[in-house]
């Protein structure tokens, strides 16, 4: 059955992880929980929604971008090119340069990495169309899959890392770097790094992006909730938590939080924990960091790459940045 219509439930180990990670993030002060529990199948899917959203631009910016910009990204890698896509969603932005490939009929190879199936299943539907393109679906963590297929390697062809949407925004500014030096760490000088990142712009444009008013960035945020409960057996009432997403100025980054509305006590069996909300207490379960261009730049030199070429999009203000491995 697919995963997106199935009611298959995960297997233990990942619940297991899942568990831990929940009792462990929600005794820190503030409460937290990590943003890659937001996808799962409906959190995958309500995702996709959200990239359609007149008010998050991030999207359709990118592909607008990419549109523009693939037959150059492209043009000056080796061949046979191996396409690595971290955090593949629906498949659309790597289609993208997997046509300009194909349309040359250079021969290439994408993976494809991500921890959510319904994205690998997405993913792989979308790229199924390509004569020329083999494609490989991995469910993994971003570090595991990418030490995975460049360990695999072999040939003379280079390799594309493709990092879009604004997935290094997710990280604080120290593990950026580090992600970003383990991505230059499993690359040979003369391979790439397209990575997607969303500039700094108005308060207002910033705030409507994560919390819609038609209300889908509060499913999306709040699903998490609903994810403990059906796979943890939690017992946390929806309708006392709110989503709040603020701009936090200083660090450059949109924060997303999920407020108690009262005082609350919630229990988590398969976690093993009893978790006390006072009123107005939040989990945070998300960053969104914000960049200058030239701030993209230097995350990349900084991690040992060269930066070859940025696009801009500059009424959503959004910027993808081709970088070569030095
Ligand atoms: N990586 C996306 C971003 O930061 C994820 C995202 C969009 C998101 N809307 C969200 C994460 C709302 C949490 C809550 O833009």
């Amino acid at each position: 059955m697919s995963p997106i219509l199935g009611a298959a439930s995960p297997p233990d180990a990942l619940v297991r992880d899942f568990a831990n990670d929940v009792r462990r993030d929600l005794a820190l002060t503030p409460k937290q929980i990590q943003s890659k529990y937001l996808y799962d199948a409906l959190g995958s899917c309500l995702f996709e929604a959200i990239s359609r959203l007149p008010w998050y631009r991030i999207t359709r910016a990118e592909g607008k971008l990419l549109g523009r910009c693939s037959q150059d990204v492209v043009a000056s890698l080796a061949d046979p090119l191996t396409l690595i896509e971290l955090g593949c969603g629906s498949g659309e932005k790597v289609a993208m340069l997997a046509e300009a490939l194909s349309r040359r009929r250079r021969p290439a190879s994408v993976h494809l990495i991500d921890i959510s199936p319904t994205a690998l299943e997405l993913s792989e539907r979308t790229l199924g169309r390509f004569e020329h393109v083999s494609v490989v679906g991995h469910r993994a963590t971003y570090e595991e899959g990418l030490r995975r297929v460049a360990g695999q390697r072999s040939g003379n062809g280079a390799v594309l890392v493709l990092f879009l949407g604004s997935n290094i925004g997710n990280f604080d500014p120290p593990a950026a770097h580090e992600f970003l030096s383990e991505i230059r760490g499993s690359l040979r000088p003369g391979d790439g790094l397209l990575l997607g990142a969303d500039l700094v712009k108005p308060e207002p444009a910033l705030l409507a992006a994560y919390d819609d008013p038609l209300g889908v960035t509060a499913a999306f945020n709040k699903n998490l909730l609903a994810r403990m409960n059906r796979e943890l057996a939690a017992d946390f009432d929806l309708a006392a938590f709110a989503h709040r997403a603020v701009w936090n100025r200083e660090h450059s980054r949109v924060e997303m939080h999920l407020v108690s509305r009262r005082a609350q006590q919630v229990t988590i069996p398969k976690a093993d924990c009893t978790v006390r909300f006072d009123a107005e207490e939040f989990i945070w379960t998300e960053n969104s960091y914000k960049y200058a261009p030239e701030q993209i730049v230097a995350m990349g030199v900084a991690a040992g790459f060269r930066a070859r070429q940025q696009w801009i999009e500059p009424d959503a203000r959004f910027a993808l940045t081709l970088f070569v491995a030095e």
